[in-house]
């Protein structure tokens, strides 16, 4: 019988797990490989049924690009090249790709179909009527000629071969991103593509749940774990992922660290010991995190002293308990993709993630960490397949260095205090309105600056608060969200009117990329 798997080459892109993750939502098992350990040996030993290559930072222009082995073109199945992954298909087969002004996209973008691109497989139920395909691009260089076997099968502003492709050999790519959440039929795109090699889509996340267990089962063996337990959705899956695997083999830790929501310390301990009778141990260490941080502006600074200090704490309660071997973490995909490459490819640095880049080298702990490879919504499904109710799940993400990523400039108690207020009016109006499940994220941020303002004939000079909200179904791309000029001005007033220290509020409209989703 043949592999059902798909081998994702990775060379670097910062979307790479987004591949692996369409396919999983298309029930279809994959692995990510860097393409430096591809070779023809590797090949041969792993025999997958489609090839896809990912997109990534570097131009197929320079000396020593990062290059797949020339055999995987005979292999005799279908492959996808993404972004940089077409172009350096086209530049190994015969064709070419330029660089510098003029060639570049990022964002949104429309393609329409050539002639030859209404008539094939690969592209069945696109272009319907005649209709442009909006895409997301990401990309600098782009491809300026093809090999004489290969055809356009669409075509964008600044990318004449948005689509290409050779339909007898099934081997195709595309300049645009269709694993992103924006591309709006990408998915549709991979599942043709799937479609060539006749998968039978039957994979699922209750397998997953299986694999998640037996390794955690073989890694541990009979040693102790500890776990690192915000109140968030990663790190409760994680607990009870752990919980099912290892039982009382796992002592959770909260850290009460001062950088937490108004009320959520309390909220989140009744839960905990109400709910889920876990075997938890309380650290307050609001001080030992507030002095660490106090004069530190700079975001990745701040980033790794809560990361130092988190680890510590740990340290500390694992000697208290004795005899632990490893921390469990609810690290997710875009933790690790945007702090270090997943697969050991080459990707770039964009935040260093405090339960990642954060992590001091000598650390006396072994890393647990389930949901690595898993984005938020994922996580979401498999906590539902542990039997987490669904309100707990459907919470917001919160970042692990808490507010602290939300107080731009440096962090001081009277600004945490304001900004936890702040907040919590926000949410409250959102809750109120009906849309907190329809936003993926929202909350507010305290910038280090002070405006002037006039409140009842006074002259006020207080800080400005930033509104942020957005959709996204990964956190890896991200759209803000169009509220109305009503609910905003309703919540301006409402944070102005309650919120001593605030006296202008503003809402943040930009989409990630160009930004990210926190501030910091
Ligand atoms: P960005 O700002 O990178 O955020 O667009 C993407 C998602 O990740 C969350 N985030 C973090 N989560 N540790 C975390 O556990 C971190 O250091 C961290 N930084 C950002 C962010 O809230 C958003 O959901």
């Amino acid at each position: 019988m043949e592999n059902e798997f798909v081998l994702i080459i990775d060379f670097g892109s910062q979307v790479t797990q987004l591949i692996a993750r369409r396919l999983r939502e298309l029930n279809v098992y994959c692995e990510i490989h860097p393409f430096n350990k591809v070779n023809d040996e590797f090949l041969k030993k792993i025999s997958p049924k489609a090839i896809i290559f990912s997109g990534g930072p570097a131009s197929v222009n320079n000396v020593n690009a990062p290059t797949p082995p020339l055999s995987v073109y005979n292999l005799g199945i279908p492959i996808l090249g993404i972004c940089y992954g077409q172009q350096i298909m086209m530049k190994m087969l015969g064709g070419s790709v330029i660089s510098g002004s003029g060639t570049s996209e990022f964002g949104k973008s429309y393609i329409n179909a050539s002639k030859e691109g209404k008539n094939i497989k690969f592209l069945e139920g696109l272009f319907l009527n005649d209709r442009k395909e909006e895409v997301w691009m990401s990309h600098g260089d782009h491809v300026a000629s093809i090999p004489k076997d290969f055809k356009v099968y669409g075509i964008s502003e600044n990318a004449p071969f948005a689509i290409i492709g050779n339909a007898k050999k099934h081997i195709y790519g595309v300049q645009f991103h269709p694993e992103v959440f924006h591309t709006l039929n990408g998915k549709l795109l991979i599942k043709n593509f799937l479609k060539l090699s006749n998968f039978s889509f039957n994979w699922s996340m209750k397998s997953f749940l299986k694999q998640a267990v037996d390794k955690i089962k073989n890694k541990v063996g009979r040693q102790t774990v500890i776990c690192a337990l915000s109140g968030g959705v990663d790190s409760s899956v994680t607990a009870i992922l752990l919980n099912k695997a290892i039982g009382n083999q796992l002592k959770c830790i909260y850290v009460n660290n001062g950088l937490m929501r108004k009320n959520e310390s309390e909220e989140v301990l009744k839960l905990y010991k109400n709910h889920y009778k876990l075997n938890l141990i309380e650290a307050n260490e609001k001080n030992l995190f507030l002095s660490g941080l106090k004069g530190i502006k700079d975001p990745e600074q701040k980033r790794k002293i809560i990361g130092k200090l988190f680890i510590q704490v740990f340290e500390k309660h694992a000697l208290q308990i004795g005899d632990v071997s490893f921390l469990a973490q609810g690290t997710l995909y875009p933790d690790v993709i945007e702090s270090i490459s997943f697969s050991g490819g080459p990707s770039v640095t964009i935040k260093s993630h405090h339960n990642v880049g954060g992590l001091p080298k000598k650390m006396n702990l072994k890393l647990i960490e389930p949901l690595k490879e898993l984005f938020k919504d994922e996580v979401r499904i498999l906590g539902k397949e542990l039997g987490i109710p669904n309100d707990f799940l459907e919470r917001h993400p919160f970042p692990g260095p808490g507010l602290a990523i939300r107080c731009p400039g440096e962090i001081t108690d009277k600004k945490l205090d304001i900004l936890r207020n702040a907040d919590s009016i926000y949410i409250q109006q959102i809750k109120k309105h009906g849309l907190y499940n329809k936003i993926w994220q929202a909350f507010a941020v305290i910038l280090p600056t002070k405006t002037v303002g006039v409140m009842g004939d006074t002259r006020t000079y207080d800080y400005v608060c930033t509104l942020r909200a957005v959709t996204s179904s990964d956190g890896m791309t991200a759209d803000y969200y169009p509220f109305t000029h009503e609910f905003l001005s309703e919540t301006a007033t409402a944070i102005i009117n309650n919120v001593k220290g605030i006296n202008r509020v503003t809402y943040d409209i930009t989409s990630k990329p160009p930004g990210t989703i926190e501030w910091e």
